[in-house]
């Protein structure tokens, strides 16, 4: 990490949707590749869809939603 980045990296899961990853300056693929980044907040792709992978190119909005959990259904 460089010193202008927070040293700690702050990943989000966006129901039905990507990683936000914040602080974060590489982002390592399932092959084991390296993905400089160079935006403080990078959405990336955790259905598989993707055409621009690691990132999110928004294909996830056009599957079907998964249904909530009983305990997010219920916000416990
Ligand atoms: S999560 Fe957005 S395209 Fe996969």
């Amino acid at each position: 990490m460089t010193s202008e980045r927070p040293a700690v990296v702050h990943v989000t899961c966006c129901p039905d949707g990507p990683f936000l990853v914040r602080g974060a300056d590489v982002i390592r693929d399932e092959d084991g590749v390296d993905h400089a980044t160079h935006r403080p907040v990078v959405a990336v792709c955790r259905c598989g869809k993707s055409t621009r992978k690691p990132w999110c190119d928004g294909m996830h909005k056009l599957l079907p939603r998964t249904p909530p959990t009983p305990r997010a259904a219920t916000g416990e």
